[in-house]
């Protein structure tokens, strides 16, 4: 309280107190039982003990101790008016202790306006409050808080002081806790899987309201927005990439789209996935999808169950070291340049994806002695294949990117228009052959040069 509030009032009890010829503070012991019958009676001011909660110097008939003596009143009410109260506040820190100083306090509570929430007499409600719950507080603040679809458990039975202290709080917006510590107080689950949870989202370890909506919001769990919207306010770069993409990947565009791979919350996994990467992919890779031109995609599950040789980062179990999950500019979201097709006319940058792992030189020199095992003689089979200006035949002529059942990951056979095409690859210590549909049994040899005719 304002010291400039308590000389006021002091100064004025004074001259109050010397007009009456009475002391200048009223005690208790100067409020006869007698002076209580004085006031409350049938006749006069009887309903002001007969409430719930009635405030204690009230039911002790002290009614002396806020408004003053003022014998003449009692028989003949008209008479000496009472003076009005002039600093409510400070009359109630007579016998409350001060709310402790805090760095925030409620406006109505700051500026001494106590009895805008409680009754000084008493009132059907606990802490003579002028209404219960939510009420009392929609007498100055807008409704329209709770007014959302969904609306917060706590907020909607007006459980408001649950979060907010009406008076003085340590916290803005006159909050009890601050941050994940305000939801903690009731969500113990969410802090137990949060706090032991090895990556946790770091919107979610800062605050929870820049997702949910404390009293209520237009979507399920007081959110302001769904996934993906909600996602992209703050990814802004992902959706460039989503909206932006010319090839877009499914998964974000089906069910709980952004929520479908990554938690909202936290994980366990790097990146809050739901799941190990690779059983990500697979939970929906597990069936053949059609896409809208008719080109089906292949149950990959099934594949790399039946094909046991897997490529190094399948082994590694990381399918997003080639395909970006949340689309892409190249042919099947693939993360760098790849051909499409069986035969692509030669150009290094063509095969990026490849050579991002793989040293390119296996396509660029014609004649080597180690580059590549592909090989006969010194004659690089990689660069006959692939390094040719019209009819350059791409990686997948030969190798299975995913997982085949034979080395090298070749591949039992290419589809080649409708036809799927057999290699029929056999490998040797120190070469192989191939029959394939393209051309009869070559054989070649790194030690002793093959002679095919
Ligand atoms: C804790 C302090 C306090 C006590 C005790 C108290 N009053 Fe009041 N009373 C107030 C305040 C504050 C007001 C509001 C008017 C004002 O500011 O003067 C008020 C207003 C009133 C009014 C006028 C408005 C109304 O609510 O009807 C009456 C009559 C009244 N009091 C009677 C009593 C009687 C009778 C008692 C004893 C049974 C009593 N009061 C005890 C603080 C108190
Ligand atoms: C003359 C001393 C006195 C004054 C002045 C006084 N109170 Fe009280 N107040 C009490 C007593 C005594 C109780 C009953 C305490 C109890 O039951 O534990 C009480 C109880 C309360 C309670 C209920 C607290 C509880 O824990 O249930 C509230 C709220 C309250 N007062 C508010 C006020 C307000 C607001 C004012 C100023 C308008 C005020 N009091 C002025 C003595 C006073
Ligand atoms: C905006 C409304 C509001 C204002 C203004 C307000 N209070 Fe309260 N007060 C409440 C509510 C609500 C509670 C009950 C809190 C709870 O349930 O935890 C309460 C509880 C109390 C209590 C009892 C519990 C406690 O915290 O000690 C006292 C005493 C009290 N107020 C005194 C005052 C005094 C004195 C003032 C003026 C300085 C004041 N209040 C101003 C709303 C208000
Ligand atoms: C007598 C009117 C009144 C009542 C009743 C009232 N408030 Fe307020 N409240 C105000 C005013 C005035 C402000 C300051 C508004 C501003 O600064 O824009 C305020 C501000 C707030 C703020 C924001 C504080 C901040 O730092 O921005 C919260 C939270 C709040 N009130 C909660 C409550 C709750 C909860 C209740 C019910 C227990 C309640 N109010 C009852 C008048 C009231
Ligand atoms: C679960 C805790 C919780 C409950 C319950 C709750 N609030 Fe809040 N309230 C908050 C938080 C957190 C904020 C701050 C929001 C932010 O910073 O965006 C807030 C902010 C406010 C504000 C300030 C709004 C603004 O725009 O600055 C008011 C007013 C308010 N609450 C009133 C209420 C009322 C009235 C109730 C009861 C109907 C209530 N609150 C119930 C947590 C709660
Ligand atoms: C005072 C206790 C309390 C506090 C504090 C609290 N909540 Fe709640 N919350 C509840 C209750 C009660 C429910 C309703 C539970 C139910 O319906 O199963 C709930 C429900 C929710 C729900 C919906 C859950 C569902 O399954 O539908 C979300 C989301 C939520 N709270 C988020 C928050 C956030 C965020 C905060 C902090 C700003 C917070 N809560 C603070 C008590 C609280
Ligand atoms: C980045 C946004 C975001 C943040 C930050 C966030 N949440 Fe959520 N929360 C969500 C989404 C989205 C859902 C819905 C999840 C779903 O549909 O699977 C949700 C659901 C919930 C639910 C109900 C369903 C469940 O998982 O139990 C609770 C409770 C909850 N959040 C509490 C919290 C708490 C507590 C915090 C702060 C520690 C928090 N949230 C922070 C986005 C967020
Ligand atoms: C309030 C802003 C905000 C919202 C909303 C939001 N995020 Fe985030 N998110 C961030 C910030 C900040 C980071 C940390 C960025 C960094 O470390 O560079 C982050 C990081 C991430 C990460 C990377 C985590 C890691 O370990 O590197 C993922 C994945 C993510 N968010 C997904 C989501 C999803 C899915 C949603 C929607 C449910 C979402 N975010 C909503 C702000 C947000
Ligand atoms: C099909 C599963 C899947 C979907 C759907 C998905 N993501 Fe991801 N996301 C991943 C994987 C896997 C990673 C980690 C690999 C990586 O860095 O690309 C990741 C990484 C991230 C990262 C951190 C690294 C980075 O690329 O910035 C953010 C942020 C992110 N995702 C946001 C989103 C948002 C926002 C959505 C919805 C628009 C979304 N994700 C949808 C699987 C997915
Ligand atoms: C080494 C890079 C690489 C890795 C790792 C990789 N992919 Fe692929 N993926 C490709 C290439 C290249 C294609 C295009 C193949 C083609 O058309 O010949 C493809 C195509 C696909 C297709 C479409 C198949 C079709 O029917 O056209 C799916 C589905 C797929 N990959 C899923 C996955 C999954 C799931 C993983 C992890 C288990 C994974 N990929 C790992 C490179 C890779
Ligand atoms: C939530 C289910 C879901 C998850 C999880 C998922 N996908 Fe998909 N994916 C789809 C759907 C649906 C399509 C087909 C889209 C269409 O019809 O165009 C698709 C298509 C693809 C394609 C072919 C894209 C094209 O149109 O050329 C590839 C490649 C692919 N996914 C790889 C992956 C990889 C890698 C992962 C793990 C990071 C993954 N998917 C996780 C649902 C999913
Ligand atoms: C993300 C890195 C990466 C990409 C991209 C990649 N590979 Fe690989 N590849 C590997 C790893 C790792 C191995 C395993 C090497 C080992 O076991 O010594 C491997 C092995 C191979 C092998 C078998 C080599 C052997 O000696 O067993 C072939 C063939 C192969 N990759 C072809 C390709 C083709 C074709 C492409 C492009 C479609 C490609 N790779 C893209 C990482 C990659
Ligand atoms: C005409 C079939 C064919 C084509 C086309 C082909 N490869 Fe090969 N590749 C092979 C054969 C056969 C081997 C196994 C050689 C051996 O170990 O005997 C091989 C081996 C490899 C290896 C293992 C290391 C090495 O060179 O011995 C890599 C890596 C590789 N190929 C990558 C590629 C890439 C990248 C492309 C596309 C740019 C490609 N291949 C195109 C047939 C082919």
């Amino acid at each position: 309280m304002k010291a400039k509030s308590i000389i006021l009032f002091l100064a004025v009890s004074a001259a109050i107190a010397a007009a009456l010829f009475i002391p200048d503070r009223p005690t208790s012991a100067q409020n006869t039982p007698a002076q209580k019958g004085a006031c409350i009676t049938a006749q006069c001011h009887a309903q002001m003990d007969k409430t719930e909660f009635v405030h204690g110097p009230v039911a002790a008939g002290e009614c002396a101790i806020c408004h003053g003596e003022s014998p003449e009143h009692a028989p003949n009410p008209q008479k000496n008016k009472f003076p009005a109260i002039k600093d409510v506040a400070v009359k109630c820190y007579e016998c409350h202790e001060p709310f402790p100083a805090k760095e925030f306090a409620h406006a109505p509570a700051a500026d001494g306006e106590c009895t805008a929430c409680h009754n000084p007499h008493g009132s059907p409600y606990k802490f003579q409050l002028l209404s219960k719950g939510g009420e009392l507080c929609f007498t100055c603040h807008d409704e329209s808080l709770v007014g959302g679809a969904f609306v917060h458990g706590p907020a909607a039975v007006g459980g408001c002081v649950a979060c907010h202290d009406p008076h003085t709080a340590d916290y803005q917006k006159n909050l009890k806790a601050e941050g994940p510590n305000l939801c903690y107080m009731c969500h113990t689950d969410k802090a137990d899987a949060i706090r032991s949870a090895e990556y946790v989202h770091m919107p979610v370890s800062e605050d929870c309201v820049s997702c949910h909506n404390p009293h209520s919001a237009p979507k399920q769990f007081m959110l302001q927005a769904e996934s993906p919207g909600l996602c992209l306010d703050c990814h802004a770069e992902k959706k460039e990439q989503m909206t932006g993409a010319a090839v877009r990947h499914g998964a974000l565009e089906t069910g709980k789209t952004c929520l479908n791979c990554h938690d909202a919350h936290m994980s366990n996994i790097a990146k809050n996935l739901t799941m190990e990467p690779l059983d990500l992919c697979l939970s929906c890779h597990n069936q053949v999808y059609t896409k809208a031109d008719g080109t089906e995609i292949m149950n990959m599950e099934k594949w790399l169950a039946e094909n046991t040789d897997q490529h190094g980062p399948i082994k590694q179990k990381d399918c997003s070291g080639c395909h970006n999950p949340h689309g892409s500019e190249y042919f099947r979201i693939l993360r760098n340049p790849y051909p499409p097709t069986f035969y692509m006319p030669f150009a290094v940058e063509n095969y990026n994806l490849c050579f991002s792992c793989h040293e390119k030189t296996i396509v660029l020199d014609p004649e080597t002695t180690q580059l590549t095992n592909f090989r006969n003689g010194n004659m690089n089979l990689h660069f006959v294949h692939v390094n040719k200006a019209v009819k350059g035949r791409t990686c997948r002529a030969c190798h299975e990117t995913h997982a085949s059942n034979h080395p090298k990951h070749i591949r039992d056979a290419v589809p080649f228009g409708s036809w799927e095409l057999p290699v029929n690859f056999q490998k040797t210590d120190t070469g192989g052959s191939c029959t394939p549909g393209c051309h009869k049994t070559k054989q070649y040899d790194r030690v002793k040069k093959e002679i095919n005719g």
